[in-house]
């Protein structure tokens, strides 16, 4: 049986999706924009298994080439996500799939949407298809992972809300990786998964009292993320990064129940990311749905940002990433 084998990278979002009209189906409330990144990326194989329809296997990729069982939280929505592809293929096979992440599974980084954009990307060509991209967009938001409807294409990536079919809905790029070198120096300051699920922070959003206001300045602050990114502007995008940030996760923690993604970790890492502005470095501070600070900077202050965070007491360790250029087909299968 043939393999295929690709790479699908995470991504970071400068303007967050957070709130659906469809959380099964990833149908979002706002227009999200996000840079996809480069080193942290999901590597996943796929192949048919003979005389077994419907039955699929799902494993997980040990570093040293050994193959071991997913956990079976972890296998209930990658099995869900391949039936669904396999519905939209007019398939019957069974599917061997081995999945592993290049960044620290540990590290909380949110690997849901390398991980759906691969699954998706591997298993479409198992099957013998070849979706346009925004085909392949649209089928990996539909495993509602929302994000990773962006992280199938490279660069800088939009995914507008709202506008037309469900059909219709998938994320579009906004400008390549070349147009823009951005570095992204990310300081893990928690390990472990997230005690509350992006999808029930997706639920709860609504129910902050600051939700409706949120959604106001959204058409301002994406006009404004569009504009930095075209213009190559870093002075422009970075108040807006740190503005949006700081809004998911007030939404977050006024949500009901409330959600507190932040350690003592975060705080000291935006602290220092300012005092790293004061002394003359670009570097501007973002967060997921969780503890981590993304630091996005110019390629001449990553180096000193770097430095600087590694040696806080709460970092753990960083992830130095940086714009990447999408996924791309693997030579070497995972089994
Ligand atoms: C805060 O529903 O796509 O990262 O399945 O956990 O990847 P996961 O989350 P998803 O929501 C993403 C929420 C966000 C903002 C964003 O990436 O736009």
């Amino acid at each position: 049986m043939s393999k295929n084998t690709v790479s699908a990278p995470a991504n970071i979002a400068f303007v967050k999706y957070w709130g659906a009209t469809d959380i099964e189906r990833a149908l979002p409330l706002n227009s999200s924009i996000s840079m996809t990144l480069d080193e942290c990326v999901t590597l996943c194989t796929a192949e048919l298994i003979d005389g077994a329809p419907h039955r699929d296997e799902i494993w997980l990729a040990e570093p040293d080439g050994r193959l071991a069982p997913a956990p079976p939280e972890f296998s209930h929505r990658v099995l869900a996500h391949i039936e669904r592809l396999r519905k939209w293929a007019g398939r019957e096979e069974g599917v061997r799939i081995a999945t592993r992440n290049t960044f620290p599974a540990a590290a909380g980084l949110a690997s849901s949407a390398s991980g759906f954009a691969a699954l998706t990307l591997a298993v479409t060509r198992t099957f013998g298809l070849s979706p346009s991209p925004g085909e392949l967009s649209l089928l990996a938001r539909r495993s509602g992972s929302g994000s990773a409807c962006r992280s199938v294409f490279g660069g800088y990536v939009e995914w507008r809300a709202g506008e037309g079919a469900e059909e219709d809905n998938h994320a579009l790029p906004l400008a390549s990786a070349d147009h823009w070198d951005l570095r992204d120096v990310i300081a893990v300051v928690e390990i472990g998964p997230k005690t509350v699920s992006s999808l029930d922070g997706h639920r709860r959003a609504p129910t902050s009292p600051y939700y409706d206001r949120r959604r106001e300045l959204l058409g301002g602050r994406l006009d404004r993320v569009r504009s930095a990114i075209r213009h190559r502007d870093l002075a422009a995008l970075g108040p807006v990064l740190e503005e949006e940030a700081i809004d998911l996760h007030l939404i977050a923690m006024s949500s009901q129940p409330s959600i507190f993604y932040w350690s003592p970790g975060t705080l000291e890492v935006l602290r220092t990311v300012r005092e790293l502005r004061q002394e003359g470095l670009e570097a501007w501070a973002t967060m997921d749905a969780g503890a981590n600070v993304h630091v996005i900077c110019d390629p001449d202050s990553e180096e000193g940002v770097a430095e600087r965070l590694t040696g806080l007491a709460s970092v753990g360790f960083v992830i130095r990433d940086g714009v990447g250029n999408g996924p791309e087909a693997e030579s070497q299968a995972l089994f």
